[in-house]
């Protein structure tokens, strides 16, 4: 197939057709991914998306491959990246991978890293090929909240005075408080001592800062969750699989959903 690429960045073609590509590349991904219009925009806004540093490729209007750099000070962050199904294994991820690099690198970023999840092996390879090493295991958990029923006693609190607090392990970027402080509605249930940071749709809530000493502690606030919200299902995405709170969730045997690496590039 003949191709002739034309290379362009989110910033040049709005924002909804830079989400609208993301979702072309990432068809027939490991885990459903969809960028609607307002999820493309928290995306960008949260994780300090430098959208003339995000590149597409189209061949004609017809998408090839994307990818999202996200930039705090000089560190980069990959926030999605993919090549079109009918144009993957044909080099086309490494070179992509290279025009992301170069971007960085010239913007001065001195390191970038990423998350990939465990199976993704195309991925991981061509990351590894461009030097990427992994730094740490994460893992996405997933409750039904049925389960967490009966053990609520924390308090409802304000979210924004406890994003300060200082993290029990260094958060990934996307639930670094830099981007929890860009989500619109994030609400918390505890105290400085012992908190959980979340949001939620009225069905699924999502934990995304939790300090706690204990497995006890830990089901005491996220059922503290199920109670203020009445959601049916609770998750934890990208938690450091050393943490305090992964082993809290592995105890009181909440299911790993996903297991992923956050791997970092250093210049
Ligand atoms: C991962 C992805 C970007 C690779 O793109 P691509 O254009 O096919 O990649 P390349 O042709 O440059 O090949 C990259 C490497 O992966 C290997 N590879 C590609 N597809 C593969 C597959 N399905 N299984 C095993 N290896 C594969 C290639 O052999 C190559 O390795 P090599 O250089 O050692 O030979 C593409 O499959 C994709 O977009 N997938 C869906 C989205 C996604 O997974 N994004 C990454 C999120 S972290």
């Amino acid at each position: 197939m003949m191709v002739r690429l034309r290379r362009v960045t989110a910033a040049d073609v709005g924002s909804a057709r830079a989400a609208a590509a993301l979702d072309d590349v990432f068809r027939e991904y490991l885990v459903p991914i969809s960028f609607d219009g307002p999820a493309y925009a928290l995306h960008v806004a949260a994780n300090d998306v430098d959208l003339a540093a995000s590149p597409i490729w189209y061949d004609g209007d017809e998408v090839v491959a994307a990818a999202v750099l996200g930039v705090r000070g000089r560190r980069g962050w990959i926030g999605g990246f993919g090549v079109a199904p009918a144009h993957r294994r044909r080099g086309l991820g490494h070179a992509l991978l290279a025009d992301v690099l170069e971007r960085a690198w010239s913007l001065g970023l001195v390191s970038v890293t990423l998350e990939v999840l465990a199976e993704n092996s195309a991925a991981r390879r061509l990351y590894e090929a461009a030097g990427f090493t992994p730094v740490r295991r994460l893992i996405a958990f997933g409750v039904d909240a049925t389960g967490l029923q009966g053990r609520a006693g924390a308090p409802y609190a304000e979210a924004g005075p406890l994003l300060g607090a200082p993290e029990q392990t260094g958060p990934c970027w996307q639930r670094e408080a830099a981007s929890l402080r860009r989500q619109p509605s994030l609400h918390a249930v505890g105290d400085a001592r012992a908190f959980c940071i979340f949001r939620h749709d009225g069905r699924r809530a999502q934990l995304l800062n939790v300090r706690a000493d204990s497995a006890e502690q830990f089901a005491g606030l996220a059922a503290s969750v199920v109670a203020q919200t009445g959601v049916v299902r609770v998750e934890l995405f990208n938690e450091p699989a050393t943490s305090a709170t992964a082993a809290a969730a592995r105890t009181l045997g909440w299911k790993p959903l996903h297991e992923l690496d956050e791997m970092r590039l250093t210049r």
